[in-house]
């Protein structure tokens, strides 16, 4: 089930990252798009990438701030209308599970994340150790929402156990690549990923929750001080 391979003694957090990202490389199906997320872990993996830029066509991106990075280092990204079939999606998690079910959005970028896998034959999620608990819930779960349902939907979560907040920058919402608004879930346990998706999903005004069980990664490089670890679910 796991593998190591070599790392620096005592690494940090960033340079468990920086393993992973590199790692993913292994993953990239030369001469076809690969699915790239966003976040600070996959930000190490488009920087690898630019390694091997003339081996694939380029690149469908979650986000606007992959897609500047990705542009930036000469890789070419395409709308995700534009290419039918991605082979993989490299993407990180803010939580991860056993079952590779992940909580994501801690980054806003959940939508187009969980659009862009699902156009995915094959999920990467890469990670260091942090991210891998038993349960999912200790991370404040994101929700992209309409901004007039946010009220409703808060009240929502209240009845489940959670308490949500309106994801803030200064004085003034946090507005998604989407031109819309999220909530972070504190205080659930999600024992039913599956469940939990399918019941949040069909409230109305919600967009995207963060659960990702449909979604849920194949496979997981996870960054450890031992080395980089490989988890097939
Ligand atoms: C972005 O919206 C998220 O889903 C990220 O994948 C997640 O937050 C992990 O980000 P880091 O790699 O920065 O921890």
């Amino acid at each position: 089930m796991t593998q190591a391979s070599s790392t620096p003694a005592h690494p940090s957090q960033d340079e468990l990252k920086t393993m992973v990202g590199r790692a993913a490389l292994d993953y990239v199906v030369r001469g076809q798009w690969v699915g790239v997320g966003t976040g600070s872990t996959v930000n190490k993996f488009i920087d690898a990438l630019a390694d091997i830029r003339h081996d694939i066509p380029g690149a469908v991106s979650s986000s606007v701030a992959s897609t500047e990075r990705l542009r930036a280092l000469g890789i070419e990204v395409r709308d995700a209308n534009a290419v039918e079939r991605l082979a993989v999606y490299i993407d990180g998690a803010d939580e991860i599970d056993g079952h590779g079910y992940m909580i994501k959005g801690g980054g806003a970028a959940l939508t187009r994340e969980k659009i862009v896998a699902a156009q995915s034959e094959c999920f990467v999620c890469i990670a260091d150790a942090s991210k891998r608990v038993p349960v999912l819930g200790q991370f404040a779960l994101p929700v992209e929402v309409i901004p007039m349902a946010s009220a409703r939907i808060m009240r929502q979560f209240a009845a489940l156990g959670g308490q949500a907040q309106l994801r803030m920058a200064g004085d003034k919402p946090v507005v998604t690549d989407n031109g819309q608004h999220l909530l972070d879930v504190r205080g659930l346990s999600i024992t039913d990923p599956l469940g939990f998706e399918a019941q949040v999903s069909q409230w109305p005004g919600v967009v995207t929750v963060g659960v990702f069980a449909f979604q849920r990664a194949h496979i997981c490089l996870l960054g450890t001080p031992e080395g980089v670890q490989t988890l097939r679910f």
